[in-house]
């Protein structure tokens, strides 16, 4: 089968890596191999092999009968709004880990790959490699889900846990971008914008209609001082970015802000880039799923297992119902 990433800096080169190198795993799970057919990016990449499946043309890969998957990892809204509508009208299977691209344009995408019997992915736009969405959608398809609370974003959890260490802010902020941790604006991170899409599309899918980002109130860390995280420390707590949504019937209640957590909650535990999310439901209780939720190989691990499962579906002819909807 062959695949086509668009977009060869932090994740796409991870997808690639993992595609290369974890090819034993994916024959055993798919029964045959996955070629990597396109990479688009505008840049040129030397003689890294890359080069030998370089496109500048979307519509190489839309038009080329033999890809079945189109990985997006280029972020931002446009153009990978148009080139993923592209591939699953020509009915390829998509898989992203662009969190923006679905708290807006998710349910639009789910019924674009519907309506061409595809399937759109996008497990690794939610905490990186925490396989958070699967579990929810299918693990715990017959529960209903109460809450869902976390630490959603690793830039902002790795310069908390810095400055718990001494480091000042804007050093903290420098490491994680050079680990490749923040958004190219890293003010999605440390505003909370970023948290704040991912929580959306968990509300969303929980609630099973779009929950706007914009409604969700949303305050980030870059007003968080040293001193006010050591006063915390004082009190036996640690300030986190907390994301929370409660449903309670039809009311969703959903919002992002730092908070002062006691040292021993499951949620002060999360350290560096490392994410966390504690699932409530009705008949199953709570469950904590934790991981590393940036970084170039974890994200693009999730990515990759979606793939793997849209080619899977697509070799048996079956395909994911739409999770939400835009109506309420
Ligand atoms: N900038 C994001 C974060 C990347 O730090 O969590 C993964 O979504």
């Amino acid at each position: 089968m062959k695949a086509a990433i668009l977009g060869f800096g932090t994740v796409g080169s991870g997808v690639w890596k993992v595609l290369t190198e974890n090819q034993d795993q994916i024959q055993r799970y798919l029964g045959e191999p996955v070629e990597t057919a396109y990479v688009l990016d505008l840049r040129t990449f030397g003689d890294h092999p890359v080069s030998r499946v370089l496109t500048r043309e979307i519509d190489d890969i839309v038009n080329d009968p033999q890809v079945d998957a189109v990985i997006e990892c280029m972020g931002g809204l446009h153009p990978a709004y148009e080139f993923v509508h592209k591939a699953l009208s020509a009915g390829k299977c998509v898989a992203t880990s662009n969190k923006a691209l679905v708290a807006a344009y998710g349910a639009e995408l789910m019924r674009t790959a519907a309506d061409h019997q595809t399937d759109f992915f996008f497990e690794a736009s939610v905490c990186g490699g925490i396989p958070v969405l699967r579990t929810i959608r299918h693990s715990l398809a017959q529960e209903k889900i109460l809450s869902v609370e976390g630490v959603f974003n690793g830039t902002t959890n790795y310069i908390l846990s810095r400055m718990e260490q001494g480091l000042s802010y804007d050093a903290a902020l420098a490491e994680a971008q050079v680990k490749g941790y923040a958004e190219r604006d890293p003010e999605a991170d440390v505003e909370g914008i970023d948290s704040c899409r991912k929580l959306a599309i968990i509300a969303s899918m929980i609630s099973g209609h779009t929950v706007h980002y914009e409604d969700i109130p949303t305050v980030g860390i870059s007003h968080v001082t040293a001193a006010q995280i050591d006063a915390a420390k004082a009190e036996g707590k640690k300030i986190r970015l907390i994301a929370r949504v409660t449903i309670c019937g039809h009311e969703v209640d959903a919002k992002v802000g730092p908070e002062a957590v006691a040292q021993d909650h499951p949620l002060a535990q999360v350290k560096d880039v490392y994410n966390a999310v504690l699932i409530h439901g009705n008949m199953v209780g709570d469950i904590l799923l934790q991981g590393q939720g940036a970084g170039s190989e974890a994200t693009a691990s999730a990515v990759v297992s979606d793939v793997l499962v849209a080619l899977n579906d697509r070799k048996r002819k079956i395909f994911e119902p739409v999770c939400w909807t835009d109506q309420v």
